[in-house]
């Protein structure tokens, strides 16, 4: 598959403990309901002012469980505040000493005015999953001296903490996490000594290590990841917290070594380092940490060799990921059936990704309970052994093995793979021979990118009803698909065939209530007619049928997809004209790139799609996105948790800008291309191109087009690669071009053009080939002087402009270079299964909240 796609990882831990309460409630419920009542009107008054200060919003919560529970509150119905929902009283004194309202659809701003802050007997104070507008922490929440249990996670604070929570100091469990939190974390909390789980995670603190830790020893759960700014050493004095069981410190930026002294913290059951910069070895003391069930050590740039066996003792050790280091894993292959399997931990996960494996290690012939395995970026030779055709059988779901030397499987003739709960294979960048390994039916996500394969893909590929990625591309896979195919339009996301030798007509498939997002059957031997059942694919939002044998007509009738952005019909045979839309509403209404070169379309240029193509006319570039399909995967991993997964596909395609074949892997939806370069079109540039001034890539040479330049295309200002040359055109080149400071190339060589070139700006920096071969150009840079002007100008100091090379926005592009096709990513996969919370972080920000695991534990 492909190097930038990231997979997520997420380890959700669900809650056995909350039912648990929740049937307390309903015991306590039960109790007092022929008791008196018991609710002080000075409290029950509070809350429903506090009730009052919110209105009620579904989108203010995310966790699906959410309801909003104040909307019961009520004195009219039951004037027992006791008995309201999320409300807990003392049974004897009456006070309200608990409020959950975890997941209330609350929304609105807070301050210390509020009326909460009179509930003075509070002991619980669970606002997870709400949305405060924003608002500070209240410094009033120090009133709340009684507290034990807060919980702010995931509820729209923002601002820096104040630091009279540090007042609050019987508290046992704090959670800020995933608020937009920053500045410095008060000494105060020095004072928190009885704390024993803090959250910080997902805020933007940038020092905040110091005061924390000076008291609080008793702490067992920190966690204080993602925290970008977050950078310096782990700090020593972490070390005092040697009662400390889970420590999450991942996706910071943190750098220096691992400290030894970490081996010390021999309580730990759960550490992740992931994602940070720091460096040196692992060192030794982790072998003390006898409890570890889980190590995350995932994304740093830590060398030296790692000895596996230190990792045998930790008979709980269920998840280790080590990928994407720079570790050498030293593996004995003690044939210890004595050694036993009873002894050695049981891996769920297990990432050992780029750790200079040279074999598949031989202590994965006992473990029976891998879901996710990944061995990618190794040096692993050779066929896949017949034993491990045999490994955790029924519980394998995410097997890894892309970037080694795999030749094949130990199975001839036909390898049929045999994990039954198998949801994601990834053997891309291989040497694989022989015919496609034939996935299970629970098969996701499928990909075999760069190998050898050859032959067929076999019908059992219409078994695949859950598949959503298929990756053959860059094999030498040939013959017609199987019409069966269609079978997988209700699930399939993305088919990339790209670069084989498939043949034949393209079957049919798409059917009503398809899902596919991206076709790609680029580089093949397809002939023939488009399929017309493309058009039920209206999800579809790139099309690459480049580099085939197509003959067919322009497919105007693609036209009524929704969300096409991206058609690619490059090098076919595709003939007659372009003509216009075919009705009012069938005009390609979002396509942004469409590249129809090399073809043999005639007639005019279609000015009356140039008109409606709004998609190509913003440029709104602080709204870009990239494009690209994904796909989510849940796993179960034991009664009470699930590990889900986020496979992120960026859509990569083949263009010619500045001359030059490049494969972008990640599209920016601001990139706006039309190349209808190399055809028979003829005519005048219509004037309404000028309208679409977002594109950036505007290709119509080797035509024969006539007439003159418009000046409207001086409009398109984010224009960089302009090509006019072999043409017929004719008059002068307009002024108005001096307008487009972006532009980097520009040829209008070939053709009849007159008069003098525009100076300065972009002008300033054309070679003497953008003009060749016109009839009366003059100016710099060519030495021909125009009659009327002035001596010529002289070669111009460092350009006005944005010239150069470089586009203004970052594209990622790799330059193919002659003689390779599609090879050149060869090498810098391997890092490709590194785990991205970051990005996941990001997109929760931008799109509305999604779910997420709970950390901890509740009182
Ligand atoms: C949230 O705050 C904004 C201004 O910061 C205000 O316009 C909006 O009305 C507030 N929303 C609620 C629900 O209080
Ligand atoms: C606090 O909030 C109340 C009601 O939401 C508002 O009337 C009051 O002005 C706020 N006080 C401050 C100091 O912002
Ligand atoms: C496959 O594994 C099972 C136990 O998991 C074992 O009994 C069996 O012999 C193995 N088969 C092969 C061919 O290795
Ligand atoms: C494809 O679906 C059709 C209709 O549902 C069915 O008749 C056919 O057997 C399926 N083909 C395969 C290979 O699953
Ligand atoms: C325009 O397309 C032609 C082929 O049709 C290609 O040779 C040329 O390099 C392209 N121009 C630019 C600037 O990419
Ligand atoms: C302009 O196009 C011609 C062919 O059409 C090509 O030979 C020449 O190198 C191009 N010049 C530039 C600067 O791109």
């Amino acid at each position: 598959m492909e190097l930038t796609e990231s997979l997520f990882f997420i380890f959700t831990q669900s809650f056995l403990k909350l039912p648990l309460l929740h049937l307390a409630l309903i015991l306590i419920t039960f109790f007092f309901s022929c008791a008196q009542p018991l609710c002080h009107n000075d409290e029950s008054i509070a809350l429903l002012q506090f009730k009052d200060s919110f209105v009620i919003d579904k989108f203010a919560s995310y966790e699906s469980a959410a309801h909003p529970k104040t909307a019961s509150w009520a004195q009219e119905t039951n004037h027992d505040c006791c008995f309201w929902d999320g409300v807990k009283c003392d049974e004897e004194t009456g006070h309200v000493i608990a409020l959950h309202l975890n997941s209330s659809c609350l929304h609105g701003s807070i301050n210390s005015t509020s009326s909460l802050f009179q509930l003075s007997q509070l002991q619980v104070l669970d606002l997870y999953d709400n949305d405060f507008n924003q608002s500070q922490i209240p410094s009033a929440l120090a009133d709340l001296s009684k507290l034990t249990y807060l919980d702010l996670e995931w509820s729209g604070f923002s601002g820096s903490i104040p630091s009279s929570i540090g007042k609050l100091t019987m508290l046992t469990y704090l959670s800020l996490s995933q608020n937009k939190l920053n500045g410095q974390i008060p000494y105060a909390f020095g004072n928190l000594s009885r704390l024993l789980y803090l959250g910080l995670a997902g805020c933007s603190f940038s020092d905040f290590f110091p005061p924390i830790v000076c008291k609080p020893t008793s702490a067992t759960h920190l966690y204080i990841s993602e925290n970008y700014y977050l950078n310096g050493q782990i700090p020593s004095s972490l070390q005092k917290l040697t009662q400390l069981n889970s420590l999450d410190i991942s996706l910071n930026n943190l750098s220096g070594q691992i400290p030894p002294w970490l081996g010390n913290l021999t309580q730990l059951t759960s550490l992740s380092l992931e994602k940070n910069n720091l460096q040196g070895i692992l060192p030794k003391s982790f072998s003390r940490l006898k409890n570890l069930e889980y190590l995350n050590l995932v994304s740093n740039h830590l060398s030296g060799t790692v000895d596996f066996d230190m990792f045998l003792g930790m008979k709980n050790l269920n998840r280790l990921q080590l990928s994407a280091n720079k570790l050498s894993v030293l593996t004995t292959d003690t044939n210890s059936s004595t050694n036993g399997t009873s002894t050695m931990p049981q891996f769920y996960i297990l990432g050992l990704g780029s750790c200079n494996l040279r074999n598949f290690p031989g202590f994965l012939r006992y473990q029976n309970n891998l879901m996710f395995l990944t061995l990618d970026g190794n040096q692993i030779h050779g066929k896949v052994p017949k034993w491990v055709l045999n490994i955790s059988l029924k519980t394998m779901a995410v097997l890894q093995l892309s970037g080694n030397f795999l030749t094949g499987f130990d199975q001839p003739p036909l390898a049929v793979l045999p994990w039954v709960r198998l949801q994601i294979f990834d053997i891309s960048d291989n040497m694989l021979e022989g015919p496609l390994p034939i996935p299970p039916p629970s098969t996701v996500n499928y990909g075999v990118r760069r190998n050898k394969l050859s032959g067929q893909v076999s019908p059992a590929f219409c078994n695949l009803r859950s598949i959503k990625y298929i990756d053959f591309g860059d094999n030498k896979l040939s013959g017609m698909l199987p019409d069966c195919l269609v079978n997988l339009s209700d699930s399939l996301l993305v088919l990339n065939l790209v670069n084989n030798s498939f043949g034949g007509s393209i079957p049919e498939i798409c059917t009503d209530g398809s899902q596919l997002r991206m076709i790609d059957l680029s580089y093949n031997k397809f002939e023939g007619h488009l399929p017309r059942s493309l058009r039920s694919c209206l999800m579809l939002q790139t099309l690459n049928l480049g580099n085939n044998q197509l003959g067919d007509e322009f497919p105007s009738w693609l036209g009524t997809l929704p969300d096409l952005r991206i058609l690619m019909l490059r090098y076919n045979q595709l003939q007659g004209n372009i003509e216009k839309p075919i009705s009012n509403s069938v005009f390609f209404p979002k396509i942004r790139v469409i590249d129809l070169s090399y073809n043999d379309f005639t007639g005019k240029l279609p000015s009356e799609y140039f008109q409606k193509w709004n998609s190509m006319k913003a440029f709104d570039a602080t709204n870009s996105s990239y494009m690209k399909a994904n796909s989510n995967i849940t796993a179960r991993t034991s009664a009470d948790s699930n590990a889900s997964w986020t496979q992120y596909y960026p859509i990569s395609i083949k263009i010619t800008i500045k001359g030059v074949d490049r494969v972008f892997h990640k599209i920016q939806d601001v990139f706006v291309v039309i190349d209808f370069s190399s055809n028979m079109l003829e005519g005048e540039i219509p004037e309404s191109i000028g309208g679409l001034q977002g594109i950036r890539v505007l290709n119509l040479s080797n035509n024969i087009l006539s007439g003159s330049i418009p000046s409207t295309l001086g409009n398109i200002t984010v224009l960089e690669s302009f090509d006019l040359s072999q043409n017929g055109l004719h008059g002068e080149i307009p002024l108005q071009l001096k307008q487009l400071t972006f532009l980097s190339i520009f040829n209008v060589s070939r053709n009849n053009l007159t008069g003098p070139i525009p100076q300065g700006n972009q002008f300033a920096t054309f070679e003497t080939s953008s003009y060749d071969g016109n009839l009366g150009l003059c100016g710099y840079p060519l030495a021909t002087k125009c009659w009327n002007s002035e001596s010529p100008k002289l070669p111009p100091p460092a350009s006005e402009g944005k010239g150069d090379s470089e586009f203004p926005f970052q594209f990622d592009w790799i330059t193919i270079l002659p003689g390779y096709v599609g090879g050149l990513v060869v090498g810098i996969v391997g890092g490709n299964f590194v785990f991205v919370k970051k990005q996941l972080w990001f997109l929760k920000r931008q799109m509305k909240r999604r779910p997420r695991r709970r950390r901890g534990f509740r009182t």
